[in-house]
Order: structure tokens, then sequence, then C-alpha cells
């Protein structure tokens, strides 16, 4: 009890010691050490008058502030971090942080008042770092507002109003996060994004967009994770994702998506793919050569019936299929997918097919001609990769399979081990 009575009484006690740091811990905040200072849920409706000018931490969070102004913290020199999120902001004048040039971190989010960024607003902040707009009511920015943050590296955006892609991007050659997830964003243009050179992780999600426009992308060249998930993305133009040779991992889920041709040719360091939660229906079989590195493959709640055989072959990396919720075709189109789980140790998850097999755990089952099960290839398989990739000098990898898939004669324990894979029991 004593030692608490000591930290709450922290500041004061410091007065005790005639450090005078106390002057400038208000009495509503918290100043541990000093020149970090706790206002948070203060019930502030102006910024406090005692505040040091030596600080270099001051959150804010959760007040009543209203209205900040070019004093409000022109003598707060030091500042590297300014938390303001959650407040009642409404307006923000042009140079209210013009002496903040050592400011690193600046939070702004969930003030929901806040539409109308001016163009000067952030002018001095020459060493910000990271902005979180977030949770507000944005719904225009002005073409240069971010043109003061030459040093700015992550910006996030998600959950305002905004309607199109701001032109505001144009001087943020350092940013590699952005976020705009949760905005009424339409259509993506050619060259919205495309001085983000920097830019690895980028988030469109839950937006309207419908519309991107070729080569939207080709300028980020370093990006690694793409998020376009719950969108209205019906077309898959096949130069929609050039230039992204560095993209690890691609969410496509929740869209409007009915066929895949050959959009995917060039992501030669894909790992992830969600193309979960669409209306897919066709998979033209060369939709995935040259993706050497994926590794997750997600294709649960289409409308596939079956899969192209030569879907996976070339993909040595790929271990997890996600397959669930598509109305399956349990015809002999599907039984190489068993012979894909047990030859490459991947697992298919959700294939509900019930494959009438006989399981003799000794003897060879030779399907007759006409026998549902006599899953000899039909002769489209070797037909030519339709996405062929210009630059690309890997050959496609594997060979196309054996024309007899040999599913039928592998024994039980084989059998038992892809069982475990294959989500349905009714296999054997
Ligand atoms: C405290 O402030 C007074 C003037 O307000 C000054 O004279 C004194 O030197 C300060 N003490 C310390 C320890 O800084
Ligand atoms: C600022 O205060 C809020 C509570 O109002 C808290 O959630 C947040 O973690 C604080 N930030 C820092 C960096 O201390
Ligand atoms: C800034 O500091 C000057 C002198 O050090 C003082 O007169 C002025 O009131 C301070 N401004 C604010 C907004 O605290
Ligand atoms: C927030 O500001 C508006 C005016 O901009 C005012 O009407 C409202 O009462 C304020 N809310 C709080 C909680 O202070
Ligand atoms: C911002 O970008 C525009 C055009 O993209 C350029 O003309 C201008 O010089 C840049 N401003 C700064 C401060 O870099
Ligand atoms: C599903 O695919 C079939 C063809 O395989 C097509 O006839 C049907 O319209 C599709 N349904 C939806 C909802 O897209
Ligand atoms: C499995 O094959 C053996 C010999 O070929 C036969 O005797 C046995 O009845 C078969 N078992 C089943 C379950 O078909």
């Amino acid at each position: 009890m004593f030692f608490l009575v000591i930290f709450t009484f922290n500041c004061a006690a410091k007065a005790g010691l005639s450090l005078n740091v106390s002057d400038s811990c208000p009495s509503m905040c918290r100043c541990a050490p000093e020149e970090v200072i706790h206002c948070n849920r203060a019930g502030l409706r102006a910024l406090p008058g005692e505040i040091a000018a030596s600080t270099v931490s001051l959150n804010l969070s959760n007040n009543y502030l209203r209205i900040l102004t070019t004093n409000t913290f022109s003598n707060l020199t030091f500042l590297h971090s300014l938390w303001l999120d959650g407040n009642n902001l409404t307006f923000l004048s042009p140079g209210t942080f013009h002496a903040l040039s050592k400011l690193r971190e600046l939070d702004l989010s969930r003030n929901s008042r806040l539409t109308y960024l001016h163009a000067n607003t952030f002018r001095g902040l020459l060493n910000l770092i990271s902005l979180d707009l977030s949770h507000c009511n944005i719904f225009e920015i002005h073409p240069l507002l971010f043109s003061h943050l030459p040093s700015l590296e992550r910006l996030d955006l998600a959950s305002n109003n905004m309607r199109y892609v701001p032109q505001a991007f144009s001087n943020l050659s350092s940013l590699t996060r952005l976020s705009l997830e949760s905005n009424h964003i339409e259509a993506i243009g050619r060259d919205s994004l495309k001085a983000l050179e920097s830019l690895y992780d980028l988030n469109l999600r839950k937006n309207r967009i419908w519309i991107i426009q070729d080569g939207a992308f080709t300028k980020l060249l370093r990006l690694g994770v793409l998020n376009l998930g719950h969108n209205f993305i019906s077309d898959l133009p096949n130069q929609l994702f050039d230039g992204l040779i560095q993209l690890k991992t691609l969410h496509l889920e929740a869209n409007r998506v009915t066929a895949i041709d050959c959009t995917f040719r060039l992501l030669l360091n894909l790992r992830s793919l969600y193309l979960n939660n669409n209306q897919i229906s066709s998979i033209s079989d060369s939709a995935f050569s040259y993706l050497n590195k994926l590794h997750f493959l997600h294709l649960s709640k289409n409308n596939l019936s079956s899969l192209p055989l030569r879907l996976f072959v070339g993909l040595p990396k790929l271990r997890y299929v996600f397959l669930s919720h598509n109305p399956w075709k349990c015809d002999c189109r599907m039984v190489w997918f068993l012979r894909w789980t047990v030859m490459s140790r991947g697992a298919l998850q959700g294939l509900d097919c019930a494959f009438h097999i006989h399981h003799n755990t000794t003897a060879l089952s030779i399907p007759q001609p006409g026998d549902p099960m006599d899953c000899t290839a039909p002769p489209e398989l070797d037909s030519k990769d339709k996405c062929g990739a210009a630059g690309i000098s890997t050959a496609p990898g594997h060979p196309a399979p054996t024309c007899k898939v040999l599913l039928l004669v592998v024994p039980f324990h084989t059998w038992y081990f892809a069982r475990r894979w294959v989500s349905s029991a009714a296999l054997l």
C-alpha cells in the first residue's frame, strides 16, 4: 500500500526533491519518466499549459480535444511520439505540427469529426515515420497533403470515407505499408500507386473495387503482400499483376471471380494464394505454372466441379490445398488428386468425394474400360502451356504425369495415409 501511494504521487514526490520536474507535469497526467507524459483519459478539452518543452512522448488519447492550432505544440520541439487518437478533433490548422521536426510517430485515429485535411496540415514533420489516420471520416485528401512527409514509412487510412485512391501518394517514396482497408474505393487507376516504389504491404481489403487498370501495380517491385479481399472484382486480366515479382501473399478472397486464366503467371515468389469465396467455375490448366514457391492454395467456397489434370504440375512446394464447399463431380477427373497427395506429401482439405474403390490390400484392381474408375488420362493432357511467360527460362519442371493413373495399385497402408489427408471418410 505504501508503495502504491508513492507511485501515484510520483510527480509530487519529485517536486519535493526539488528537481523542478513537477512544474511540468500537469496535475491530471502521469509523468514517468518525466519526458514521457500520459494524459490519456483525463477529460481534457485543451492541452494543459505546464507540459515541459523537453517532453519526448505525449499520450493525449481518449480526451475531448477539438481544435489544434499552430501554437498548441509549438514549444514541444523534442517530441518523438504524439497520440491524439480518440479525441473530438474537427480541425487541424495548417502548420499545427510545424515545430515537430523530431516527431516519428503520430496517431490521429478515431477522430470521427475529422473529414478534411488541409494541404499544409503536416508541414514540418520531416522525420515522421508512422501516421495513423484510421477510423476518422476522411473523404478527401489534398494532393499535396503528404508531400511534406519525406520519411513516412507507415500510413494507415483504414475505415474512412474515401471513394477513390487519392493522388496524394505521389511523394511517398519511403512508404512500406499502406492501408486503405474499409473505405468505398471503386477503382484503381494506372497511376494511382506508381510512385510507391518501396511499398511492401498494400491493404485494399473491404472496398468496392471492381475496376483495376492494367499496369496499376507494375511499379511496385518490392510489394510482398497485396490484399484485395472482400471487393467486387470479377475480371482478372492476364496483365493485371505484372510487375509484382516479389509478391508472397495475394488475397483475392470474397470477390466475384468466375474464371482463372493466366493472371498469376509472373508471380514467381508467390507462397500463399487466397481465391476462396468467389464463384470460380473454371481454371486454366496452366493457371499456376511457374509458381515454384506456392505453398498454400485456397479454393474453398467456389463453383468448381473438377480441376484440370496438369494444374499442380511443376509446383514442388505446394503442400496445402483447401477445396471445401465446391460442387465436386467425383469422377475419374478428380482421382488424380489422390495420387498427388501421396506423391507430393501434400494435403487436400475438403474434397468431399466418395470414390468407390476396392481396397483389397494385396490384389491389384485393374479397372475395366467404361468403368467410371478407368482413369486413363484424356488426350489433352499433353497440351501446351497457355500461360507461357516471356523471360522465364525455367522449363515447366516435371514431365506430364503418365497416362494411366496408378491410384488403384497402392498397398493398403499407403491408402490409409492418403485417406488421412483427404477429408472424406467415404473414400474407402
Ligand atoms: C528550479 O527552478 C527554479 C526557478 O523556477 C530555479 O531557480 C532552480 O535552479 C531550479 N532547480 C533545479 C534543480 O533545476
Ligand atoms: C496511450 O493511452 C491509451 C489509453 O487512452 C493507451 O491505450 C495507449 O496504449 C497509450 N499509448 C502509449 C504509447 O502509452
Ligand atoms: C512557449 O514558450 C514560451 C517561452 O518559453 C512561452 O512564453 C509560451 O507561452 C509557450 N507557449 C505555449 C503554447 O506553451
Ligand atoms: C465534439 O465536438 C462537437 C462540435 O464539433 C460538439 O458538438 C460535441 O459536443 C463534442 N463532443 C464531445 C464529447 O465533446
Ligand atoms: C512531389 O511530387 C511531385 C510530382 O510527383 C514533384 O513535382 C514534387 O517536386 C514533389 N515534392 C516533393 C516535396 O518532393
Ligand atoms: C456454376 O458453374 C456451372 C458450370 O459449371 C454454371 O452453369 C453455373 O451457372 C455456375 N453457378 C454460379 C452460381 O456461378
Ligand atoms: C482380397 O483378395 C483376396 C485374394 O485376391 C481374396 O481372397 C479376398 O476375398 C479379397 N478381399 C476382399 C475384401 O475383396
